[in-house]
């Protein structure tokens, strides 16, 4: 029986996302603020979680009902299927949110929700389980999901190294899309810190499913089905195997940490890491393709003033070096952009990441 299933989304980036979805034979049902709804079973459960580059979490919605007081949520929650979701020897715990509604106490709606299950399913309460339960109370309708990824999907399992201001995978992912990257061109990132865009643009174009490597909450529901993830996890046709994935940073520690991310990613075949700074920055050889970076933050790492010089150098090195290139600059500040000098096409919607507001911009060929 097919249900929701919400794809938790970077506010801003849910229509990318719905693309990537419909792209990968899902069947897309709206967008909301912050994610996007498909309707599927639990094969589309699994699928979304190892194979969308640019979802946050996969959450499948087992249950809606209205509840305007406790004793109506504790006898509807006691209603629920929870069997077909939870197996009663795996501990869970629930979150729930309120908005505009009477039951007002998110604890009392938590308390309620727990004991339904802990006493009809039989399953144990534990801050720790594996598997959550998000109850959603707004407007009185008490919608419940499971939270089928566990940690964030951004987490793929080889980004051991960081950096300073590192960009999330699936953000990243979605800012490639953004900027017409499908796999079929080569890509440069001038100040690629951990790599971020390098490693997953590469892994897009060789095909290889972003949660190959994970473990997932979906693991220890009643649905699990191994046989059937197997198959799931399987690497696609790649689109390209001899393009190359460049990253540079001044930082000869993050060179060194992205070129480990990129072996741990089983990427290292395509893409090439080099400590240089920006005025040494090379047109590598071959086809044009896409420059994706995400320079040094005004108001984040250091100060605006120098950020100016810099981001001008970047505009000067890429218009002089990269014709027929295109560029795609990640930033949260517009003023930075345009110093840049090159020709932006009006920016992509604000996205909130780590307490910024940032902007893809980009530009046509150069
Ligand atoms: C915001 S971080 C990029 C983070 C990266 N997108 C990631 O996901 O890890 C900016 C990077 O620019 C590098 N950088 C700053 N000035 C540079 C320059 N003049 N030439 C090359 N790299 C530079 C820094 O070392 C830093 O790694």
């Amino acid at each position: 029986m097919d249900f929701d299933i919400f794809l938790v989304a970077p506010p801003g980036l849910e229509t990318i996302l719905a693309d990537e979805a419909r792209e990968k034979g899902f069947a897309v049902k709206g967008l909301n603020p912050g994610g996007v709804t498909l309707t599927g079973g639990w094969p589309e459960v699994w699928r979304a979680n190892i194979e969308l580059n640019g979802a946050t979490r996969v959450l499948a919605r087992i249950a809606e009902f209205r509840a305007f007081h406790l004793a109506q949520l504790d006898k509807r929650a006691r209603k629920v299927d929870w069997a077909a979701a939870l197996r009663p020897d795996v501990p869970v715990r629930v979150e729930a949110t309120t908005k505009h509604s009477k039951i007002y106490h998110a604890k009392a709606a938590v308390q309620r929700i727990e004991r339904a299950i802990h006493e009809e399913l039989g399953a144990a309460i534990s801050k720790d389980a594996p598997v959550q339960i998000k109850a959603r109370i707004d407007d009185n309708l008490v919608t419940i999901s499971v939270d089928t990824s566990g940690e964030s999907l951004h987490k793929r399992g080889h980004k051991l190294f960081t950096g300073k201001a590192p960009i999330r995978e699936t953000m990243a992912a979605l800012f490639l899309r953004q900027a017409g990257f499908t796999g079929a061109e080569p890509l440069v990132d001038p100040m690629c810190g951990s790599g971020t865009f390098v490693i997953e643009a590469a892994e897009i174009a060789l095909g290889l499913k972003p949660g190959r490597d994970r473990a997932f909450a979906f693991e220890h529901l009643a649905s699990h089905d191994p046989d059937a993830v197997a198959v799931r996890n399987k690497a696609e046709a790649p689109i390209t195997t001899n393009l190359r994935f460049y990253g540079f940073d001044r930082d000869a520690g993050a060179v060194k940490g992205a070129t480990e991310n990129a072996a741990r990613a089983g990427v290292s075949g395509v893409t090439a890491f080099a400590r240089a700074p920006l005025s040494e920055l090379q047109r590598p050889e071959g086809p044009p393709g896409l420059v994706m970076v995400n320079p040094p933050y005004g108001g984040r790492i250091g100060d605006r003033k120098p950020l100016f010089s810099l981001y001008g150098a970047l505009g000067q090195v890429l218009r002089d070096r990269f014709k027929g290139w295109r560029v795609g600059i990640v930033t949260n500040d517009g003023g930075l952009a345009k110093a840049t000098g090159l020709p932006l096409l009006p920016p992509g919607p604000p996205v909130a990441h780590g307490g910024l507001k940032v902007k893809l911009y980009r530009t046509g060929s150069l």
